[in-house]
């Protein structure tokens, strides 16, 4: 038997330090606040199941019954066929035809969003992302040693993509446009004009359209439509899962859609052959997707009114604290208001001396990209009526302190 002697840590990969992913970093500091003795409201991390929202029964029979039926071992790389099938249909329905042969079920729409950066992103290429984003893409583009080209969401404007500032971001090695609509954080859903523009400036660049479109059932209107009813041969890829709009989060189910365009079909090729390196997404969960998809999804029409009575509630409490404003969310379940910083604050310091004081656990906008002094923050605002009423409540008080 040998003994090891040496104490010299094992070291890490570089890339680790690029790698940064606020809306999990800021726990550490809650769990020390909460070992302290304060009760901590984690307002951080989008979540229904968390805050009491249930997974349709039809969905975990569905879960349930593959279990039990044996559904147990490895299944094809992209996905078992009447899955895809049943996706295919979706989109189709919606008015973005794409064949089964080119959806891909993935665990969550950050697998499918991972596969796709990795398909066609080399080490260098830029990829335009907007700001604030959702920090999967960066935290992927860091990985692959690629560069994240923020492109402005003007708060000023409902937060609606800055399109002349998109276009002065492109060069020769931009590869992609990604496009989070319904948004995280903002809560913004773009008009069909802007939607038009962001697709015909891809067009013009060649770029792939990487369209977020996970909260698309979560329009407080009802659902809205994805971006490859605009123009289904554009090259858009959309991607959505089970974990918002079905309930299902910890499942780690969802699909990428590709669209039929000729131009994507070697895309197909590069997202298959990367798939096939991760052998398959989990099997039994993969049966609840067509549950999900031709079921009844009455449970979206008490969830969205839900989330538009708890939007309306955030919006009317942040905008009565004075130093605070916020653009009113239309989808999901996310709100980011600003705070008016004095000299020399960081929104990462008013976060967490928030957190520190109250137990409200928000993430600062810094962590989606934004410049830290700009003092914006996001708030999850999934929590029943009653509860964020006490949580504004605190937050008043605290804004009130740390303002004057
Ligand atoms: C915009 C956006 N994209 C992707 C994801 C990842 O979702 P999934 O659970 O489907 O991987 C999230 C989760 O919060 C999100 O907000």
């Amino acid at each position: 038997m040998t003994t090891a002697k040496t104490r010299t840590s094992i070291p890490t990969a570089g890339r680790v330090h690029r790698f940064s992913y606020a809306i999990r970093n800021i726990v550490a500091e809650a769990q020390r606040v909460e070992a302290a003795g304060t009760r901590v409201r984690y307002l951080n991390i989008g979540d229904p199941v968390a805050f009491g929202f249930h997974t349709p029964a039809h969905l975990v029979d569905a879960a349930e019954r593959a279990l039990r039926d044996g559904h147990n071992g490895y299944g094809p790389s992209a996905g078992i066929a009447p899955e895809r099938e049943a996706v295919a249909a979706d989109c189709t329905a919606k008015g973005f035809p794409v064949p089964a042969d080119r959806v891909f079920i993935t665990a969550g729409t950050s697998e499918g969003i991972e596969l796709t950066l990795s398909a066609v992103v080399d080490s260098g290429g830029e990829v335009l992302v907007p700001m604030p984003t959702y920090p999967l893409y960066t935290a992927v583009l860091a990985k692959l040693d690629a560069r994240a080209k923020y492109y402005r969401l003007d708060p000023a404007r409902g937060w609606m993509p800055d399109l002349d500032h998109l276009k002065s971001l492109v060069t020769p090695a931009t590869r992609a446009l990604v496009v989070i609509d319904p948004n995280n954080p903002t809560g913004a859903v773009y008009p069909v004009p802007v939607r038009r523009a962001l697709l015909a400036f891809a067009d013009e660049h060649n770029l792939l359209v990487l369209a977020d479109e996970v909260y698309g059932e979560l329009g407080f209107d009802g659902a809205v439509e994805p971006y490859g009813r605009l123009d289904p041969d554009a090259p858009i890829i959309s991607f959505s899962s089970l974990s918002k709009a079905y309930l299902a989060p910890g499942w780690r189910t969802g699909w990428m859609a590709i669209g039929r365009s000729p131009r994507l079909d070697d895309v197909v090729s590069a997202v298959k052959k990367l798939a096939d390196g991760r052998l398959c997404s989990t099997v039994p969960m993969q049966y609840a997707v067509m549950a999900a998809l031709q079921g009844d999804r009455s449970h979206q029409i008490a969830f969205r009114e839900a989330l538009r009575a708890r939007a309306t509630l955030t919006i009317d409490r942040l905008t009565a604290i004075p130093g605070m404003s916020c653009v009113a969310p239309t989808a999901a379940f996310y709100a980011m208001p600003r705070v008016a910083l004095p000299p020399g604050r960081t929104d990462e310091d008013y976060v967490l001396s928030l957190l520190r004081s109250t137990g409200v656990l928000c993430v600062y906008g810094s962590g989606f990209g934004l410049p830290p002094a700009d003092g914006f923050l996001r708030i999850v605002f999934l929590a029943p009526l009653e509860e964020l009423r006490e949580i504004y409540d605190r937050m008043a008080r605290f804004t009130a302190d740390y303002l004057s």
